[in-house]
This record gives structure tokens, sequence and C-alpha cells, in this order.
């Protein structure tokens, strides 16, 4: 896939469903009592891992494209699957299948392509285990595949090292199969998408800082969800919006839940023409529509309790830094490192590749913007998020872009070349 400059962008865009909100929506409704409706589904490969692991366990899933309907069976409905359930791409769902698959009366292994086999699952094996969980990484790594011999589970409390929701998902999902109370408290707050959802399912769970809690449930029970614009996706056209001369961008109905919506907030301190627009809430998660024009752009510093708010954007935002006057640093941003490649080396490879100046450190990058960019070969490793960031970022260069495995963003936004080809007209 190639790219040029781009002399504007223009018109409105409709952010795909959120990938975060679809994972929970087909494992909470899997394991509830009735029929969950999910509307909006992200259709994105990560997301239909998610619905063939749960139809591997006995659970009927209608995919109808518009909508995803669950037929849950119950807490102690899932069956064991025939074979290894392959998670494909994505660490949501090994790593809160983990937390359900710790408390079933079966055994099953959880596997997945390349990169999932690279990504630490001792942050989710640990605080199981600590549960009663039996779980073992096959190849004594660390990493998927993992063997889960489901088992009786107690309550603890568990303070994590990381700010991750996906640990914090799994311990929570444990925790409802649990003899007593279960809490997680992370160093800063991660994406409560899990928690608010739950709710509405019926289980308790609160929130004390950034602790959450919950308690062991006995029934959950069925929903109607309607899934928010994922900010994650919407993120490329914000900066593009910001980034590329003469452009106007409305992006509709996206969720802006304040625990994952930093890039709002980063591009306003950074100069950015950014208005948010008729915000509601709906299933406990706050929307809106969001404009954004072409800005002149600066520096600024990114750290602390805002990473965990903004990681998958971290991608995008490093490459509109360098677009941005003076300098940016991100710190506080080690997770990047462990994603679904290591997001730091490869920002500031491909960057560095287009002329950038850009510069490593232990947990983030150093930009100093300004310098103007030159197409390059991208390798994206694979990685979406990688591709769809170079893709914005060749709109801005002089020459040609070319990205290599460009097709990997149909893990989490199929549609996205073709949506930024619309912009273009
Ligand atoms: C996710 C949590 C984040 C994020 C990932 C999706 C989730 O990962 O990067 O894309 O759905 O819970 P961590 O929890 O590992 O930070």
């Amino acid at each position: 896939m190639k790219f040029t400059r781009a002399k504007r962008l223009h018109g409105e865009v409709a952010a795909p469903g959120d990938k975060s909100i679809s994972h929970r929506g087909v494992m909470f409704g899997s394991i509830a009592n009735g029929t969950t409706e999910i509307r909006h589904y992200l259709q994105g490969a990560d997301c239909l891992s998610t619905i063939s692991c749960f139809r591997n366990m006995g659970i009927d899933i209608e995919n109808r494209g518009d909508a995803v309907l669950v037929h849950g069976k119950g807490m102690r409905g899932l069956a064991c699957p025939r074979a290894p359930l392959d998670c494909g791409n994505s660490g949501t769902t090994v790593r809160l299948l983990s937390g359900i698959l710790a408390a079933q009366n079966f055994k099953v292994t959880l596997t997945g392509d390349a990169s999932i086999q690279k990504r630490p699952m001792k942050r989710i094996m640990e605080p199981l285990t600590l549960m009663g969980a039996c779980i073992k990484s096959i190849r004594g790594n660390g990493c998927a595949p993992l063997e889960i011999t489901g088992s009786p589970l107690r309550g603890i409390h568990y303070t994590s090292a990381v700010a991750s929701a996906q640990v914090k998902s799994a311990i929570l999902l444990a925790g409802l199969y649990a003899d007593g109370q279960t809490s997680v408290t992370e160093p800063y707050l991660s994406r409560n998408h899990s928690e608010i959802m739950l709710k509405h399912f019926g289980a308790h769970v609160h929130t004390e800082g950034t602790t959450a809690v919950i308690s062991p449930a006995q029934e959950l029970h069925g929903n109607l969800i309607h899934v928010p614009g994922d900010i994650s996706s919407a993120a490329y056209f914000i900066c593009a919006g910001l980034m590329v001369p003469n452009s106007e961008i409305l992006i509709k109905n996206v969720g802006i839940n304040p625990t994952r919506a930093g890039i709002l907030q980063v591009c306003q301190s950074m100069g950015g023409r950014i208005s948010v627009l008729n915000e509601t809430w709906d299933f406990g998660e706050p929307t809106a529509d969001i404009l954004v024009r072409s800005s002149s752009l600066h520096g600024t510093v990114i750290e602390g309790s805002l990473i965990p708010a903004l990681i998958d954007e971290l991608p995008m935002i490093a490459a509109m830094a360098c677009f941005a006057d003076g300098k940016t640093v991100i710190r506080n941003a080690g997770e990047l490192k462990v994603k679904e490649s290591n997001r730091i080396e490869v920002m500031v490879q491909n960057l560095s590749a287009m002329g950038a100046d850009v510069a490593e450190t232990e947990d983030g990058m150093i930009i100093h913007g300004g310098k103007p960019l030159h197409g390059a070969v991208i390798d994206s490793r694979l990685d979406h998020r990688i591709a769809m960031t170079f893709a914005v970022t060749g709109l801005c260069a002089e020459g040609e872009t070319q990205i290599l495995g460009a097709e990997c963003v149909k893990i989490s936004y199929p549609e996205f070349y073709e949506t930024l080809e619309n912009l273009m007209r």
C-alpha cells in the first residue's frame, strides 16, 4: 500500500465499534443467562477470534454484521472445547478468557499467532495462580500457549505492577467465580469497560480510586449493548485532521470514557483545534462527535496517569509530534514494548527512516518536531496500529511512503484505507 502527500482531508467518519467493549460483550454475554444483543459490534479479526473461541465452547453466537446475538448459557454453561482455542492476534482474548477459564471444570489450551506467543502472560498467571488457578505456559517461557485446568478459586487482593485493563479484567472475571471478594489495585486507573459492563450484567463491582472490587456472582443476565465508536480507531482521523493542511473532519459517535480519552487532552495541549459535540451516554459509556480542523501544533509532555488513557494512540501521537514545533517527551510508557510489536523501537526506526528527529528512551521517546519528513518503506511488523499510523504520516511527507504488511489493519479496522481515501475526494 502506497501513500503520498494529501492536499486536504474533508468529510465525516463513522468510527467502527470499540474493540475492548465488543470483546467484553461476547465474553460476558456467553456466561450470562439469556440473549445479549450487541449492536455496532466491531467486525475486526480480534473480535472475530473472541466469537470463535466461545462458539468452540458451545455458545450459539449469531453474527449478523450489524448486530451480534449471543445466546448465553450461564456462568457454568461453557463446554470443554475439542481443540486448543485460537485467540489469533488478540491479547484481550487470551488474558480475559484466562480469567474465565481458570474457574471452569475442564482443561483447555489457549494459543494464537506468532505475535501473541511472544507477549507476556506472567502478569495474569501470577494473580490467577494466587487465586488457586492451575495455569501453565506450555513452553515455560511465560507466554502462550497456556494450559488452564479449571479449579475452585479464592478471592484475593492483588496489587498490579502495571496499569493494565487486561490484567485487571482477568482477575475480576476470575473473582466472579471465587469464594469471596476480589480486588485489584493498579498504579494508575486503566480502562474501566469491564467494571461498567459487568455492573449492567448484574455483578457487584465497585471502584475506590485505582482499586476495583468484585463480589462472587451466582448469575449474570443478558443485555442489549450499543458499542460506541472506538476512540483508538478515531485517533487516526483526529490526528490526520490536525496534521494535513486545509482539513476538517467530523468523527461521529466516538466513545469518550475518561479512561480512554487522553488523546483529546494531548491534542488540545498541543494546540489542536478540536471540538467535542453532542455528548451523550449509552450503557454507562459517554460518547460524542469530534470535530477536528488543521492546526499549528507545538510539543508537549505525555506521562504518568495519562499514559493508560492513550496507550494505543501513542504511535499516532508520536508521529504527529514530528509535525509539532519544539520538543515532545513521552515517558512512563514502557508498556509500549509489549504490545503487538515493540512500539517504541518500531516507531523510532520507521520515523527515523522518514527523516524525523526522534530518540528512543528507556520508557518512551523524545521527538524534536518541525523537520520535514520524506517517504520511506515502512515495515508494519504486522502491527495494525503501526500500519495505520504510517498511512496517515505518509499523507504529510514528501514523496512516496510504502507500507509493508498493510493488510494487518483488519485486526481492528477493516475499512480503514477506504475511509481514509474517502476523505481525500
Ligand atoms: C485492552 C487493554 C490495553 C490495550 C489493548 C486493549 C483491553 O492493554 O492496549 O489494546 O481491551 O482491555 P493492557 O491492558 O495490556 O494495557
